[in-house]
């Protein structure tokens, strides 16, 4: 077998962002965290990471924008993080080999895209095929759950019933024919995780109204999605999915403006609009990518003209994309 230093060429996998279909919070957990019952699905929007057995001391950590821009490697530690605990369960033959790394980032940060997630599950991944070296899914799935909530869903690879902290994944049956287009809104405006839940726990107006209902609707899609959903089916199921967030009020109590942009983009594309995880990041479900893509037009140029008021610091981030629904692996 080559030794690993001795290959031609990188090892490349594609970092996807997720979607929250649903997210219910039914619990805190002694630990602070809370309990979750989500369905998550993969998108077409993904990072790119390559990475090589390198020749120098030590791993090295290049970022680079979607423009190839080079950004600040320290702001993406996710990926140094699961290098180090896939490194430390892969044990010393992984020590002599550093990893000469290249992130390419198309999805935008602290997003409620997860992002920094799905990198590092790819980091995990690629490591272990850069290092040729094994570890059992078990051990995998719990080096993916030290590195963070959302890491395990990106392990399965598909469209998932996601429970506990992040750490229960259990795969769904994918989207069946066409894949569903999806429109993705992310205003640059900071937001926080934490905040959210904290929120969420503060009650208050952030409350839901009926603590049971998001867990309901999240339920029932699992079952539909067993039976076999098209993309049209979600997209007529977007009004339902859109309400079923519980961090909803509390998103938009952490972003000012950001519940004033939900209703205007419902205003001006007519459908649904949904938060993905604790935010900023608001969705639109399409039963086609080419009818996400003129949303996607829409939206620019209500942007431009004005005609929408997107808050935040910088331009927005606007993307028409898919739900991959199938397996990755
Ligand atoms: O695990 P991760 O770093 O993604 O979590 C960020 C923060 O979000 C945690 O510190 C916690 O406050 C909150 N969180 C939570 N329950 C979850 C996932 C995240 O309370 N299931």
């Amino acid at each position: 077998m080559t030794p690993p230093q001795d290959r031609l060429g990188p090892v490349i996998r594609l970092a996807p962002a997720k979607l929250n279909l649903t997210l219910a919070v039914v619990g805190r957990r002694g630990d602070g965290f809370h309990e979750l019952h989500s369905v998550m699905a993969p998108l077409a929007l993904a990072d790119r990471l390559s990475m090589a057995v390198g020749a120098g001391p030590r791993d090295t950590l290049h970022v680079v924008g979607p423009g190839g821009e080079p950004l600040d490697a320290a702001a993406y530690d996710s990926v140094p993080r699961a290098i180090a605990e896939t490194r430390r369960a892969v044990g010393r033959r992984a020590d002599a080999m550093p990893l000469a790394m290249r992130l390419e980032k198309r999805i935008p940060v602290a997003a409620g895209l997860a992002g920094g997630s799905s990198d590092a599950a790819a980091a995990l991944l690629a490591a272990l095929e850069a290092w040729d070296a094994e570890l059992e899914p078990a051990e995998r799935h719990e080096v993916a759950a030290r590195v963070g909530s959302d890491v395990p869903f990106f392990l399965a690879g598909g469209i998932a019933l996601v429970r506990g902290r992040g750490e229960h994944v259990t795969p769904l049956r994918a989207i069946v024919g066409e894949p569903p287009g999806v429109l993705i809104l992310t205003p640059d405006t900071p937001s926080s995780t934490a905040g959210a839940f904290a929120g969420f726990d503060a009650g208050g107006p952030a409350a839901p109204s009926d603590p049971r209902s998001t867990r309901l609707t999240s339920e029932h899609l699992v079952a539909e999605l067993a039976a076999g959903l098209q993309a049209v089916d979600l997209a007529n199921r977007a009004g339902v999915l859109a309400a079923a967030n519980d961090l909803i009020a509390a998103a938009e109590a952490q972003v000012p403006g950001l519940r004033a942009l939900r209703l205007a983009l419902r205003r001006l594309l007519g459908v649904p609009i949904g938060l993905s995880g604790s935010g900023p990041t608001l969705w639109a479900l399409y039963p086609s990518a080419d009818e996400a893509l003129i949303a996607e037009r829409r939206v620019v140029t209500a942007i431009e003209d004005r005609s929408i008021v997107v808050p935040g610091s910088g331009a927005p981030f606007v993307t028409a994309t898919t739900i991959e629904g199938g397996s990755r692996r």
